[in-house]
């Protein structure tokens, strides 16, 4: 059987044949209440639909048998679509879990795609398939791949002046600090290699000038692999989060934690007056897109400032937002900020800066060794290469006008998944954040880590992401998150469109 995209850039031929099952989780859906307008620069969409009598969204028009057989028939069609890549992945015997990173288990399909070549808004796999890629490496690649200006910043490093790694400062470095305080505000700037890094460090310093043990974090969050976040909320008080991976020690001990969109429970985890920081997105991005509701960021500033506690804004995927992120975006007033991945055009990099009046006191500070082994530090942080890779970036990729383009192609991408979802009258909903968004299965927006996780439906995940991916469109692995780079065009979204129409048309028939 052949499968073809009928419409946008990408022409692709499938055939078919049977293979075994993967993964079979259970649907986990839930009712979302109530309505949650947007904050400038956003869109919740039009949650026009509701589901009725109590049914969970991804139950009230979808009939679970014909969501496995089409999940089925696509898993069949990407093992006979990508050998190349499936062959790829059977030789990697030593690499741990088959992968070079154990996270790209998670594609679906059984096996990553091998990546062949990527441009702009474009990655080539190595059986020659051409994809529109809105998943641009989780936000790595938001500059777009490889962009002219970043190949020749980094070749002229590297290749012409040299020494991508020697311990000493380029004058990159300030030129990349300056940019970044004019477009988030914070007046000092350092350099990491990740955006996992730049959090860790902003705890260490946090502690450090409050003298405080613990941080608090949003249920649900993701911040990296920063040991303090893997906490959740839950009915029964605050757990682990599921899996973590040889916990140093329980995170209660670190961490106290509370659902975002929630003053009074913020309120009374920072009366303790033990929490050092508060670290957030100001729109959780991990869980769905959570939109922060009118006046709770204000309200989360206010606290913090009256608890004494520092507030960290981690804008590595909020960036979306605009050229300065949530924090220039919604005029918000974070004492550090941390950002990676994207600020080096896939040049690994990260940042993070702290407000004149923090940096103030950490440089007074005897007893903060930020010089030496003080726990602040990384040998490769602030190298040539990512200087260089990051000034390019911000100075000639992602600049203010880049940004009015993407988020036009993202309003459009949200403006026609609501049309298939009001057209169809799907219970589910899509939430835009500037150049990112992303679709959830519950009727209306979540408005907390909580709310969206019992809207999680891996089942739904696995059709859509192999039904994108047969026809030559990539999403985020993990969730149903698409950005927008400067090279992504209308077109891309139109295709986007069409595609999640017909996929939404195959289930519902
Ligand atoms: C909000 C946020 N902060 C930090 C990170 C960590 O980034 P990295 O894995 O590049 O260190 C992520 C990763 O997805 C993230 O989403």
């Amino acid at each position: 059987m052949t499968d073809r995209l009928h419409q946008g850039a990408a022409l692709i031929h499938v055939s078919i044949r049977a293979v075994p099952l993967g993964r079979n989780r259970s649907i986990k859906s839930a009712r979302v209440p109530g309505g949650n307008p947007a904050p400038p620069g956003t869109s919740h969409g039009n949650p026009a639909v509701r589901t009725l009598h109590g049914m969970t969204a991804s139950q009230a028009c979808i009939r679970k048998d014909r969501l496995l057989a089409l999940i089925e028939r696509e898993r069949s069609a990407y093992q006979a679509s990508f050998p190349g890549s499936r062959d790829a992945f059977a030789a990697g015997d030593h690499l741990l879990g088959g992968v070079p990173m154990t996270w790209m288990r998670m594609w679906s399909g059984g096996f990553p795609l091998y990546q062949a070549a990527a441009s702009g808004a474009r990655l080539t796999d190595i059986d020659g398939h051409e994809f529109i890629d809105f998943c641009l490496g989780d936000t790595g690649a938001m500059a777009g791949h490889s962009p002219a200006a970043v190949q020749a910043a980094v070749a002229r490093r590297y290749a012409e002046l040299g020494g991508a790694t020697t311990m000493l400062p380029t004058q990159d470095a300030a030129q990349v600090a300056a940019e970044l305080t004019r477009r988030f505000g914070a007046a000092y700037w350092s350099f990491t290699l990740t955006a996992t890094d730049a959090n860790r460090w902003a705890i260490r310093l946090a502690r450090q000038v409050t003298r405080r043990p613990k941080i608090a974090v949003f249920s649900y969050c993701y911040h990296g692999s920063v040991d303090e976040s893997f906490i959740v909320a839950t009915p029964a008080g605050p757990r682990p989060r599921p899996g973590n991976v040889g916990a140093p020690v329980d995170p209660r001990e670190t961490t106290r934690v509370a659902e975002f969109n929630d003053p009074a429970a913020l309120e009374a985890e920072l009366a303790h007056g033990d929490i050092a920081a508060v670290l957030m997105e100001p729109a959780l991005t991990n869980i769905g897109i959570v939109l922060p509701q009118p006046g709770y960021l204000d309200a989360v500033r206010e606290l913090t400032r009256q608890h004494g506690t520092l507030l960290i804004n981690d804008e590595t995927h909020t960036f979306s937002a605009g050229p300065g992120g949530c924090t220039a975006a919604w005029a918000l007033e974070p004492d550090l900020v941390t950002i990676g991945k994207s600020i080096g055009g896939g040049i690994p990099c990260g940042a993070y800066g702290l407000t004149a009046e923090l940096a103030e006191r950490v440089l007074a500070d005897p007893s903060a060794d930020i010089e030496d082994t003080g726990g602040v530090g990384g040998t490769l942080a602030g190298n040539a290469l990512s200087a260089a890779a990051m000034r390019a970036t911000l100075g000639e990729v992602l600049t203010d006008q880049a940004f009015d383009h993407m988020i036009a192609v993202a309003t459009r991408f949200t403006a026609g998944v609501q049309s298939v979802l009001d057209s169809r009258r799907l219970p589910w909903n899509i939430v835009q954040l500037g150049a990112r968004a992303e679709y959830r299965f519950c009727p209306e927006p979540p408005r907390s880590g909580g709310e969206s996780a019992a809207a999680a439906d891996t089942e739904l995940d696995e059709y859509l992401h192999l039904y994108m991916i047969n026809r030559g469109v990539l999403m985020t692995p993990f969730h149903n998150m698409a950005l927008m780079c400067p090279a992504t065009a209308e077109a891309d979204a139109d295709a986007h469109t069409a595609l999640f129409a017909s996929a939404a048309d195959e289930l519902l028939s």
